[in-house]
């Protein structure tokens, strides 16, 4: 086992709710190891959004205890160790793909290396659309652009939140291929929540599955799928058995 970059121990969030309130998340214990890929999947509504908010420290635990790098989340992320990717890509309108991905820089208020964002256009597929305004690109290309707004300060630890969801299937597909190719050249940690175990098999070297809410990690399966995958590889029937095995984990669920 290699070197613990996330450890999540005992972690427990509670959010108030009118007179009452909800237990998001109890008993969470989880492990990632450096350079790994991981994903979470569960049902809609168990945490996961929860989970992964609270690791990147957007939110504070209510009981339990995070490290990330051997720190507090909170000073991990003053350190920039996290790179962060949602569901909506967040682009400003006004700005080019190129002025996009080089923002946090210029909040970090870091010198500007024109060949960095270069490379990070290249790397995300992107060439030819330097100067391109978001309401030029499709859905697709905004997530990439996204991903290379993330890593353009270089942090070892990206969380993405169902980067893809609102993207078709068929594009989703490829996206996920040219993440892995991403992944595989700037070696992070990835985080990776979403609700489709085809596509959690086919990045993951291992995926936390989670129980309804209360959101608690309900098992951790290994995918022994050789890297690098390939798109061939969803047609196997050991990718299939894969997605089978964790379906029917959630069934278990209710
Ligand atoms: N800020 C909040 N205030 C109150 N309840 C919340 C808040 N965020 C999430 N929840 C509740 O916590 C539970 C888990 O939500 P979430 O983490 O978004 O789930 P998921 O991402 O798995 O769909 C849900 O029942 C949700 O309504
Ligand atoms: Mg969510």
């Amino acid at each position: 086992m290699g070197q613990i970059i996330i450890s999540v121990r005992n972690l427990g969030k509670i959010f108030p709710s009118g007179q009452s309130s909800i237990v998001a998340l109890e008993h969470v214990n989880l492990d990632v190891t450096k350079n790994e890929f991981v994903s979470i999947v569960g049902p809609s509504g168990c945490g996961k959004t929860t989970l992964i908010r609270l690791i990147g420290d957007l939110i504070k635990p209510s009981s339990g205890k995070i490290l990330v790098n051997g720190k507090s989340p909170e000073k991990a992320r003053k350190d920039r160790d996290f790179g962060y990717v949602f569901q909506d890509p967040v682009l400003f309108p006004w700005r080019t793909v190129s002025q996009n991905i080089q923002l946090p820089k210029e909040v970090f208020n870091q010198k500007e290396e024109s060949n960095r964002i270069k490379e990070l256009i290249k790397l995300v597929v992107l060439s030819g659309f330097e100067n391109s305004l978001p309401r030029e690109l499709s859905a697709g290309m905004k997530s990439k652009v996204a991903i290379a707004r993330a890593l353009s300060y270089q942090p070892s630890v990206l969380l993405m939140d169902e980067p893809f969801g609102n993207i078709d299937e068929l594009t989703r597909e490829n996206l996920n291929a040219e993440l892995l190719k991403i992944w595989e050249s700037t070696k992070r940690t990835i985080v990776f929540v979403t609700h489709s175990i085809p596509e959690a098999v086919f990045l993951s070297d291992r995926i936390f599955v989670m129980t309804s809410r209360p959101g608690r990690i309900k098992s951790d399966v290994q995918v022994e799928l050789e890297r690098p995958r390939t798109l061939e590889m969803r047609k196997s029937s050991k990718y299939a058995m894969l997605v089978e095995e964790i379906r029917e984990f959630l069934r278990e669920n209710q």
